[in-house]
């Protein structure tokens, strides 16, 4: 049972704060991802968690045991960085098992684990190479195979994919999510990518500035955004956020763009804010659609249109505002066509103007 517990984690360089009040519990098992924009406090986070660097106040604690002075190399953690420095002039053989010759580890257990390994990891025909004659998928996987072979309590790895080209680097996120659930290590993973987020985690931590936003599963985190700012930042392209005010019981007036229209909806009955006050109306792209020439709905026109294959990306004009709608493959209209854009039944999330919170 490798569980990691962070109780109120702080971290400052000079007056700047990093991480502010962090807590958070990793289960055993887990694959948990820090996500968040650049700047945010991941490294610095997964840094403390190692022990590369020290915490100013908070405990870390993992398997029961607080770790805040335990040297990085006893807290039996493999780390995955950004730039995963495979030694240039050792084979892949000598790169994957450098941890264990390096703790003189016997030499039949270092030739079992380095075969366990490169089957896992299917690199087993590249061990007599050297890391410059191998792809950067490759060169990954050796990367995560020398993490792996020490048997690691807690792995981290921190943008491990950030060198791969755009293909490269789906194939290996569902090679590495095969391997966490194989092994059931207990993972900490870091990504500024929220598809990758999506794709791989157990939950996700959504952090800003050095705060945690929101912790919550892949589909908590995307259907119920604590916040304007998670709201947007999950989700490619974007929320799209319109300036409106609360009818109580059941109605929005949009602003702006909108000029006026009145839409009663579900979620303002369940919204928990009073009659009157300013509200942002949010809705996915994937939630809406438009219908050209329709009178109902928000009246909107065709700003321009972008195929990608498996669906079409339209952006329209509302009123003085752009908002982007997904709608199938063969949909067709011309530019300043008009039309009216309905929302789903209970996927307009409705936040306070002034807190930027979630009210319904
Ligand atoms: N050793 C350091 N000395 C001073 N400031 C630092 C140090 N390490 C990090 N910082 C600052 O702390 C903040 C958080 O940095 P961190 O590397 O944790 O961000 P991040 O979320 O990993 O960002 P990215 O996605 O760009 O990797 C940044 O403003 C950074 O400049
Ligand atoms: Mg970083």
């Amino acid at each position: 049972m490798v569980r990691v517990v962070l109780e109120n984690i702080e971290k400052s360089f000079g007056p700047v704060k990093t991480i502010n009040n962090l807590s958070l519990e990793v289960g055993d098992k887990e694959f948990l991802t820090l996500l968040g924009p650049s700047g945010c406090g991941k490294t610095t986070t997964l840094r403390c968690i190692a022990g590369l660097e020290s915490v100013d106040s908070g405990r870390i604690i993992i398997e029961q045991r607080v770790v805040n002075n335990i040297p990085p190399q006893e807290r039996d953690i493999a780390m995955v960085f950004q730039n995963y420095a495979l030694y240039p002039f050792m084979t892949v053989r000598d790169n994957i098992t450098f941890p264990l010759r390096l703790h003189k580890a016997p030499k039949d257990k270092v030739e079992r684990k380095l075969k366990e390994v490169a089957e896992m990891l299917h690199i087993t025909g590249l061990l007599d190479r050297k890391p410059k004659q191998l792809s950067g998928g490759e060169q990954q996987r050796v990367a995560i195979g020398r993490a792996l072979i020490r048997d690691p309590k807690l792995f981290l790895m921190d943008e491990p994919f950030s060198n791969l080209d755009a293909t490269l680097r789906v194939q290996t996120r569902s090679e590495v999510k095969r391997l966490q659930r194989e092994l059931g290590i207990t993972t900490i993973f870091v990504t500024h990518d929220q598809a990758e987020a999506m794709a791989l985690s157990d939950r996700i931590v959504v952090m800003s500035k050095g705060n945690l936003l929101q912790v919550g599963t892949p589909n908590q985190v995307y259907e119920s955004p604590v916040n304007v700012l998670v709201a947007q930042f999950m989700g490619s392209p974007p929320m799209n956020v319109l300036d409106a005010r609360l009818q109580k019981p059941d109605k929005v007036e949009l602003r702006d763009g909108a000029g006026g229209l009145v839409l009663v909806r579900e979620e303002a009955k369940r919204a928990t804010s009073i009659d009157g006050n300013n509200v942002k109306v949010g809705f996915r792209p994937e939630d809406a659609t438009f219908s050209v020439g329709a009178s109902e709905g928000i009246p909107a026109e065709v700003y321009v249109e972008e195929p990608s294959g498996t669906h079409m990306l339209l952006t329209l004009k509302v009123g003085d505002r752009l908002v982007k709608v997904v709608m199938p493959a063969g949909f067709k209209a011309a530019i300043g066509a008009k039309g009216g854009i309905s929302v789903a039944e209970g996927k307009l999330h409705i936040f306070d103007a002034n807190s930027d919170l979630r009210i319904s």
